[in-house]
């Protein structure tokens, strides 16, 4: 039976989906813990990365590599950039690029580096599911450009530059490089965040807020989305 991994950067993102999973069996692997369980019938495996895109490309890589997920689901927050997310709302990634990768100093366009692509593609099927469980609980669920980088953004200037430069409707600091080695491996995944600040100059006060109550949010859906899987 087909395996999916379900992964978060923050202990706060998976703890809501380890209360509500059976049979949990842990598992210490390079320098993490990755939680094997049953959700609904369905095989699993919860882990959470740590920030940033180093942490999850390992997480995400492990997950596949050694667990054999042949799906994978990211669960968590981001800040949202578009003026239609407010705190609470979620957006799947139809497209995840890196904000912070730069070699513009050779003439190629800010996120590119050669044999790679600016934005990488999320998996149609999982949108659609993702789509219909939204319709079932009477939600809209915005899709579009997820912005990768390993910084905290808090301050409006740097908002407003990914939001030109990428396109961007939200943040975060994952999801991209989760992109990179689920594309490279084959592995459909999707990408989902509820948004817990507006990466402005309250991000970090709205951050510490939200955390809790918009990741919660984030993994009720998610599970949601395992059943249809
Ligand atoms: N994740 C949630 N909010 C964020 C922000 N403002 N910057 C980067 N990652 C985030």
């Amino acid at each position: 039976m087909s395996k999916i991994a379900i992964m978060g950067a923050m202990r706060e993102e998976i703890a809501p989906l380890l209360a509500c999973v059976e049979n949990i069996n842990e598992i210490e692997y390079a320098n993490n813990v990755y939680y094997e369980a049953i959700y609904r019938g369905k095989d699993i495996v919860i882990a959470y990365s740590k920030i940033g895109k180093v942490f999850s490309t390992l997480t995400a890589t492990i997950l596949i590599e050694k667990f054999g997920c042949q799906t994978l689901l990211f669960s968590g927050v981001a800040g949202g950039i578009s003026g239609e997310l407010k705190i609470g709302d979620l957006i799947i990634a139809d497209g995840l690029c890196q904000h912070d990768l730069d070699i513009t100093a050779f003439g190629h366009p800010y996120g590119y580096v050669p044999e790679g692509e600016v934005c990488i593609p999320t998996d149609v099927g999982l949108r659609m599911i993702a789509q219909e469980v939204a319709k079932a609980k009477g939600i809209t669920l915005k899709e579009g450009v997820i912005a990768t980088g390993d910084q905290f953004v808090s301050c409006s200037e740097k908002k407003a530059w990914i939001e030109q430069t990428f396109k961007a409707d939200a943040l975060e600091m994952e999801g991209a490089s989760v992109a990179t080695v689920c594309s490279a491996l084959n592995v459909p995944f999707f990408i989902l965040r509820a948004i817990s600040d507006t990466a402005d100059g309250n991000a970090d006060m709205d951050f510490d807020k939200f955390l809790e109550s918009s990741a919660k949010i984030s993994a009720g859906f998610i599970l949601d989305m395992v059943e249809m899987i």
